[in-house]
């Protein structure tokens, strides 16, 4: 006995040349619950950008190699790029628009979230399209705790990438939002080359 075929509503054309599945997927982003209906094979990055509208969200390698799409999963940061929205069921989750929100009342300002204002006085941006993914991955750095010094910053940002090298000022910003003290010496641009004297 043959099972009858899922109904063409609930199936969709894969990247690929086949079919998938659509599933039901309920989940939060930033402190609204959604209930989509998505194939499979559709990652937590284009559920956030293209379904929901939330384009704060960056795409920058789709490879999990520069950090543009980093949001947080139940505070934990994560490349949006490299998971399958339906394995986000059930998990709160936040992006760029919703940095404010978790600042909680009276540590906002202006409608930003102090890293977010840090950015802005500290000029940790250029073209601003690493930001978002910045500021989450730092939110997340903060979450984890243990950052100590500016080094432990760098390293722990190390997986978002800035193509305009904001670098320095965006260790600045994020030391000064988690209490470290940074040695303003490490943040000093090189000193010039020496010219040397023409031997001929
Ligand atoms: S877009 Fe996800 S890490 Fe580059
Ligand atoms: S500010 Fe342009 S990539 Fe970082």
């Amino acid at each position: 006995m043959h099972s009858s075929p899922p109904p063409l509503e609930a199936r969709t054309e894969s990247p690929g040349d086949g079919l998938a599945s659509v599933h039901s997927v309920r989940l939060r982003v930033n402190g609204q619950d959604h209930e989509v209906e998505i194939p499979s094979w559709v990652t937590l990055l284009d559920l956030l950008r293209e379904r929901l509208g939330l384009m704060g969200t960056k795409k920058g390698c789709d490879h999990g190699q520069c950090g543009a799409c980093t949001v947080l999963a139940d505070g934990q940061r994560i490349n949006a790029c490299l998971t399958l929205a339906v394995m986000q069921e059930g998990v709160d989750i936040t992006t760029v628009e919703g940095l404010p929100a978790l600042a909680g009342e009276g540590r906002a300002s202006a409608g930003l979230h102090p890293l977010q204002q840090a950015f802005i006085d500290h000029d940790a941006f250029q073209c601003g399209y690493c930001t978002p993914g910045q500021l989450c991955s730092a939110v997340g750095l903060m979450n984890e705790g243990g950052a100590q010094t500016a080094d432990d910053v760098r390293e722990r940002m190390s997986g978002n990438l800035c193509r305009c090298g904001a670098y320095p000022q965006i260790v600045q910003a994020v030391a000064r939002v988690a209490g470290i003290r940074v040695d303003a010496m490490r943040l000093s641009p090189p000193a010039p080359f020496a010219v040397q004297e023409s031997q001929a």
